[in-house]
């Protein structure tokens, strides 16, 4: 049996006796002495066997080769001096090897090297396609550790502190209304029929509170058909939460202990809470954004009152019909960026321009407040409308102001990416803060402009501000959403519980009466028989983990993420399957790989 693993020995262990199996991370032979870097999931420690002291293990020593599976039997010896290795936490000790014994080969050539000391990076697809290999190297295994302290720490502290109990939804279910596209399941015993997977267990976490289940919360996963990105997966975990009676504070208040637990207990951090709030507006208007990320300033400022009557076209035609001007001040821009940078085909100008500005027009503050003005702009501000920019956006000398002109939609987006290129590039964004933050009181509808209706931001059963029930169209919704360092980790609502409301959401979306008992018919049936108050949130797991471990990608903190084509390399997912199947399913595919 195994005494210890390989990364817990420590001075402490010297002299013992420890039976170890492991993976040979490494083998050097250094004029006769061998050395095997022996690594398991704790990580690594220093065997050594040579001719004089460990006769019985040297030629298997010497046989080893990377990736081998071996089992050691040998003695916790002090490292001598010149060889001590603070960097590595078994670095004061190494393990004289009475007995190697040879568990398994290496029978191919590995596709890439997996030691812990090869910092060569690897090309993604081919460590999707190792993914078992991948998950041996030390930056992968610490991240699903990570995800099992995180998910291990949500557990102990939902269930032992605050009373919640999981319960766990079907998989094969019918749609749920977070408005990606279903995965859909075929139904072999009742033909023509089809399951959906959840993209949330959302309807059913409310059925559980018309149970009485009044604080429930789940691991749950989720499917959507939706286009990827490095934070998107077609199938992602949830922390999937809901209360009965509660407030939107009592709900914030909860998930601020929660977050500042899981913090505590995995990190050792402490995160002060309340965490601050910010409406929806006001997020939008100061960052361009609903998630922001604080942890540097860069703040727009709307001038549209300012330059609206300006000569200048561009400017004043923005505010004419119906859109802003924005300015995104950057305190000693004139020296840090230059025009190269802001004009055609400069760096900053590519990324407001991808996303969706026309071009950026810019102003610098010179040393005597003086402004000097660029391009068009030059002559078209008077000094009056110069020097109220200069107020309004508190510019010094040496801020260079960018603007963004135009729609509402398109300025707000084109700047908020500025803010975050250009934050990046002067440095500001300290990797070692931790911003998290509510956003709240969001709008209940958003525009779709393709369908011409209006369609709930979060959900159909998203309460409204009782305060806005007058005219619903433009209600702000008690729903919030909980933002890390710029991502949205999680977001949730307090719900609809009466009949009344209900129907008016409905009716505003264009969905009949009918048309929604078709679709959620047992949930509003269940409704009619004593439901309480309630709401609930979820987190995006797999991005809450990918924050805390510094990853960009949420396919880092995943054991078998997808691709960006929602396949996988390892097993050939989606693959096509027998007729046979088909015909069971009584299914025919109309794909004609000829039309592409
Ligand atoms: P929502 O749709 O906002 O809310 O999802 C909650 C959180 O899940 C994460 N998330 C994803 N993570 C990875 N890949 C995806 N494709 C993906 N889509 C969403 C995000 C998001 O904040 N039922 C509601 C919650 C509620 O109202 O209680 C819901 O699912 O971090």
């Amino acid at each position: 049996m195994r005494t210890n693993y390989c990364g817990e020995l420590r001075a402490d262990h010297i002299n013992k006796t420890v039976i170890l199996y492991g993976w040979v991370d490494r083998r050097r032979d250094h004029g006769g002495v061998i050395f095997i870097d022996l690594r398991d999931r704790t990580g690594t420690v220093q065997i050594v066997s040579d001719p004089q002291r460990t006769p019985e293990s040297y030629e298997d020593a010497n046989s080893l080769r990377s990736e081998y599976v071996i089992k050691i039997i040998g003695r916790v010896c002090k490292r001598p001096e010149e060889s001590l290795n603070p960097k590595l936490p078994t670095g004061e000790v190494e393990i004289y090897a009475d007995k190697i014994e040879l568990l398994n080969k290496v029978n191919k050539q590995l596709p890439f090297l997996v030691s812990t000391s090869d910092t060569e990076p690897v090309k993604e697809e081919l460590r999707l396609k190792y993914r078992y290999l991948d998950l041996r190297r030390d930056r992968m295994s610490k991240n699903l550790q990570l995800r099992h302290q995180v998910v291990k720490a949500i557990r102990s502290y939902l269930e032992d502190k605050e009373k919640f109990i999981e319960i766990e939804t079907p998989i094969l279910t019918r749609s749920t209304p977070e408005g990606a596209r279903d995965y859909l399941v075929p139904s072999r015993v009742n033909p023509g029929t089809w399951y959906a997977l959840p993209q949330s267990p959302q309807l059913f976490k409310q059925l559980l509170m018309v149970s009485g289940f009044d604080r429930y919360y789940q691991i749950a996963r989720c499917f959507r058909d939706e286009d990827l990105r490095a934070d998107r997966q077609p199938e992602f975990t949830q922390l999937d939460m809901e209360l009965s009676f509660v407030s939107v504070d009592d709900m914030l208040e909860i998930n601020e202990r929660l977050i500042a637990d899981v913090f505590k207990t995995v990190k050792n951090i402490d995160i002060k809470h309340p965490f601050p709030r910010i409406t929806y507006a006001e997020a939008m208007e100061k960052y361009g954004t609903d998630r922001p990320d604080t942890r540097f300033g860069l703040e727009l400022v709307d001038v549209s009152e300012i330059v609206k009557d300006s000569g200048f076209k561009v400017f004043s035609g923005a505010v004419k019909s119906g859109g802003i001007v924005k300015v995104l001040p950057i305190p000693g821009g004139n020296e840090t960026i230059a025009n190269v940078a802001i004009k055609p085909g400069g760096d900053f100008y590519k990324a407001a321009v991808a996303a969706g500005a026309k071009g950026i027009a810019y102003l610098r503050v010179k040393e005597d407040n003086k402004i000097e003005t660029i391009g068009a702009i030059k002559d078209n501000l008077s000094l009056e409308q110069k020097q109220q920019l200069i107020e309004k956006t508190g510019a010094k000398p040496g801020h260079l102001l960018l603007f963004g002109a135009g729609s509402i939609e398109i300025v707000n987006k084109s700047l908020d990416r500025l803010r975050q290129v250009i934050g990046n590039h002067l440095g500001l964004i300290d990797p070692d803060k931790i911003s998290l933050l509510w956003v709240t009181e969001f709008p209940m509808f958003e525009w779709n402009a393709d369908e011409k209706r209006l369609e709930p931001l979060h959900h159909p059963f998203t309460a409204p501000n009782p305060e806005d029930l007058d005219d619903l169209k433009t209600a702000r919704a008690l729903a919030y959403d909980v933002v890390y360092n710029g991502v949205e980790i999680g977001g949730g609502s307090l719900r609809i519980y009466q009949r009344e409301i209900q129907e008016k959401v409905f009716e505003t979306i264009g969905l009949s009466m009918e048309e929604a008992y078709n679709k959620f018919g047992f949930l509003l049936e269940a409704f009619e028989y004593g439901t309480p108050p309630h709401g609930g949130i979820a987190y995006g797991l797999d991005r809450w983990v990918m924050l805390m471990a510094r990853e960009e990608s949420i396919r880092d903190v995943m054991a078998f993420p997808k691709t960006q084509q929602a396949s996988s390399l390892l097993t050939d997912a989606p693959a096509e399957v027998d007729e046979k199947q088909l015909k069971e399913l009584f299914i025919a595919s109309t794909y004609d790989p000829e039309s592409e």
